[in-house]
Formats: C-alpha cells, sequence, structure tokens
C-alpha cells in the first residue's frame, strides 16, 4: 500500500466547501449521554482549525457506534439475540437511534474550537443540503450520525454521490478518521469516487509513524505483542514475522503458546483450535531468524478478580483451578531488556489484566521500559493505549494511535480503503 498521501496542504480550500471525515465514535455514559472521552475530537482539531483558518467552509461528518438504520432488521437483530420480539417497538428502535445522534459531539467540539457548531438534523436530507447550501467561509457544520442512512456500511455509491454533493461544484474531500480507514464505506471510501480526496493531519501522522515502522524501521525492530487471543493476532503476528527483528509474545495468548509447547495452563485463557498454529509460528520464527520471545514465568490468580490469591509460577505448570492473569517477574526482566536496545518498539496488546491493579505489573513494567528507551515507540489503538493512558506514560510515547480495528489491521499489512481511496503525491 502506498502511504504517500496528498494532504489538505497540498490542495486549495479556501472558499471551497470540504467535506471532513472524522472519526468521532466517542465513548458515552450509557445513562447521561455525556462523553466520557473527548480524545477523539481533540485529534482532529488541528485539521479543522486549519481548513477553518484557510477559509473553507467544513461540513464535518462521523459515524457514533453501530445504529441499526432499518427498524425490520433491528427487530431481527434483537429477536436473535433472545428479546422477546413483543417487547420490540418503533418506540423503543427509535430510541436507540436517538441515544446516537451527534449532539453531545457537535456540543464537544465547539466548546474545543470555542466556535459555534451548526448541527445537521439529518446526513444528506433537506436539512443537511439548505445548511451546506447556506454554509460560509470559516464556519463549521456537522452532519448526523452517517450510520442512520441504511447505504453508509454498504457503501453505496447513491449515498457518496449525495456527500459528495454537499459541498457543491468544487468541493474536496478531506478525511481524517484514522480509526475508521479500515472500513470501507460510504463516507470513508466511497466518497472519494465523487472529491479530489486527500488526508488530514491525523491520518498523515499515523501513516508517517506506523507506516513508517512497517516498511522502513530503525532497527532493531521489536513488536509486542499481547491481549486475550491468538486467534485475533494471527495476521499481525504473520506480518510482523517478516518483518520484525524481535517478537514479544505476552498477555492471554501466550497460554496458547504455553499448552502448544506442552505445558499446563490450568484456567487460563486458552483457544485450543490455535495450538497448531502456535508451533508452527515458532517454526516460521526460527526459520527466518527472528527471535520471538515467550513467557518464562507467570503470575496466577485463583480467580478472574482484583481481590484474587496469587503467585508466580514457571511458564506452562500452571495448576488445575488457577489462571495465568500476567507475566512473571523474569519474563519482565527479558523483556524489559529486549526492549532496551531497541531502534522501534510496536506494542500492540496488554501482557496481562491491567485493569486490575495486581495484575498491572507487567503490563506497567513494559509501559515504563518504553518510556525509557530511546527507540521510537508505536502504540497500537485500543487496549494498548487505553494501558499505557491509565498507566500514566502516554506522553513518554512517540506515537499512540487512534484507531484500534484500524491499527490492527494497518498492522496485518492489508490495504486500508479509507487510505487507498486519497489522492498519491
Ligand atoms: C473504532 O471505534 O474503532 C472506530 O470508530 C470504528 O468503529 P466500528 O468498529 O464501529 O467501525
Amino acid at each position: 500500500m502506498n502511504y504517500n498521501k496528498k494532504t489538505v496542504k497540498d490542495v486549495d480550500v479556501k472558499g471551497k466547501k470540504v467535506l471532513l471525515r472524522c472519526d468521532f465514535n466517542v465513548p458515552q455514559d450509557k445513562a447521561t449521554g455525556a462523553i466520557t472521552d473527548d480524545k477523539r475530537i481533540r485529534a482532529a482539531l488541528p485539521t479543522i482549525q486549519y481548513l477553518l483558518d484557510q477559509g473553507a467552509a467544513v461540513i464535518a461528518c462521523s459515524h457514533l457506534g453501530k445504529p441499526e438504520p432499518s427498524f425490520d432488521k433491528w427487530v431481527k437483530k434483537q429477536s436473535e439475540k433472545g428479546k422477546d420480539p413483543a417487547s420490540l417497538t418503533r418506540e423503543k428502535w427509535e430510541k436507540t437511534l436517538e441515544a446516537l445522534c451527534m449532539e453531545p459531539v457537535a456540543k464537544r467540539l465547539s466548546e474545543l474550537l470555542g466556535k459555534n457548531v451548526i448541527l445537521s438534523g439529518d446526513v444528506v436530507g433537506p436539512d443537511a443540503q439548505a445548511k451546506a447550501a447556506a454554509l460560509q467561509s470559516g464556519e463549521i457544520m456537522l452532519l448526523q450520525n452517517t450510520r442512520f442512512e441504511k447505504g453508509e456500511t454498504k457503501n453505496d455509491p447513491e449515498l457518496a454521490k449525495a456527500m459528495a454533493g454537499l459541498t457543491g461544484a468544487d468541493g474536496v474531500y478531506v478525511s481524517d478518521a484514522f480509526g475508521a480507514v479500515h472500513r470501507a464505506h460510504a463516507s470513508t471510501a466511497g466518497v472519494a469516487a465523487y472529491l479530489p480526496a486527500v488526508s488530514g493531519f491525523l491520518i498523515q501522522k499515523e501513516l508517517e509513524f506506523i507506516g513508517g515502522a512497517l516498511a522502513d524501521p530503525k532497527r532493531p525492530l521489536v513488536a509486542i505483542l499481547g491481549g486475550a487471543k491468538v486467534s485475533s493476532k494471527i495476521g499481525v503476528i504473520n506480518n510482523l514475522l517478516e518483518i520484525a527483528d524481535i517478537i514479544i509474545i505476552g498477555g492471554g495468548m501466550a497460554y496458547t503458546f504455553a499448552k502448544a509447547q506442552g505445558g499446563t495452563v490450568g484456567d487460563s485463557l486458552l483457544e485450543s483450535d490455535w495450538l497448531d498454529y502456535c508451533n508452527e509460528m515458532i517454526s516460521k520464527a526460527q526459520s527466518k531468524g527472528v527471535k520471538l520471545l515467550l513467557p518464562l514465568d507467570t503470575v496466577i490468580a485463583d480467580k478472574f478478580a482484583p481481590d484474587a490469591n496469587s503467585q508466580v509460577v514457571k511458564n506452562g505448570q500452571i495448576p488445575d483451578g488457577w489462571q495465568g492473569l500476567d507475566i512473571g517477574p523474569e519474563t519482565v526482566k527479558a523483556y524489559c531488556e529486549a526492549v532496551r536496545d531497541a531502534g522501534t518498539v510496536i506494542w500492540n496488546g496488554p501482557m496481562g489484566v491491567f485493569e486490575f491493579d495486581k495484575f498491572a505489573v507487567g503490563t506497567k513494567a513494559v509501559a515504563e521500559a518504553l518510556s525509557k528507551t530511546s527507540a521510537i515507540t508505536i502504540i497500537g489503538g485500543g487496549d494498548s493505549a487505553a494501558a499505557v493512558q491509565q498507566l500514566g506514560y502516554a506522553d513518554q510515547m512517540t506515537h499512540i494511535s487512534t484507531g484500534g480495528g484500524a491499527s490492527l489491521e494497518f498492522m496485518e499489512g492489508k490495504e486500508l480503503p479509507g487510505v487507498a481511496c486519497l489522492l498519491d503525491k
């Protein structure tokens, strides 16, 4: 994939209407709807501010959550989940949509920008059309949740055309929605067929750091892979075995590796279908000269709880009734040493159940080691980003990705539709 894409700086936006796709898919408090983390909104500010300063009229848009825009499909899905069909009223469905309206995002964006954000009641309907037509240079409006349109997730060309049409005769499409670039949707990819399409500063930065680390890393390149499941990291392990010098395995998936190697893992997370795969990866690493580091010891617990009793055992020697929840002290030492002389470190997935203080030690130690190395440190979005933030090391990393699924697919070496559709430099 070509990461060298045109950016907002390569196009003239003065006096033009710009359709700006952001990833404003922010977490909200279920009861009040209040935004509980506005990082994604803040991450889009440099591009928005630049466009406004350049004299563009900005038509921002984003998805929020996973609304079901068809009442019939919503009923079907809820029934499949075991809900009583008689209770599935149109009124309830409308409430689910209401809960995912863009009002809170518009309000927060307005506070952060210090200026009015005009909110549209629809995506491409009469309200959006009227407000877009009246929008002046230096003003910003926000469309309703793009997933309220049935065509959005289907990448419907008609919807894409209608969205592009909001910009008038000489509009521009700017994508800064890194978190959604792995989705081939109407607003993330389809619109690029109808407008000159360039990246914003956020996508530019993500491409520069993650793309740079994958294409031409400062060596040695150390990849730290953790998280619960081997099955969700297959693509990343496969791809990084072609690129990295050292691969470090931690987190829940380490127990499937331990079992594959003939160990006992007690009640730890285990994916029995992936045992052969783990052994194949170990052999592949050997044949490619990639150092694959597996845990030496494990902190085990007698239940999955913050106050569980714990002890340290050798890797692959977990008794029945116990489960591994963190890497042990010997492993911490070995992993931190491997990171110390790295040129680049890519980290995706925590080393243990960092949400419980008692089992956050391994993840914390790795985060601390990363904060001290002079290597370029790149943290994949999702859990690893949350861990680094929660543990207080966020400021000391070179780059923390804003995309969970997107950064994972990027590290898998997959083409990202929301990047591929942008103009090459
Ligand atoms: C995310 O939160 O990872 C992005 O906004 C993508 O959301 P999605 O998984 O609902 O497509």
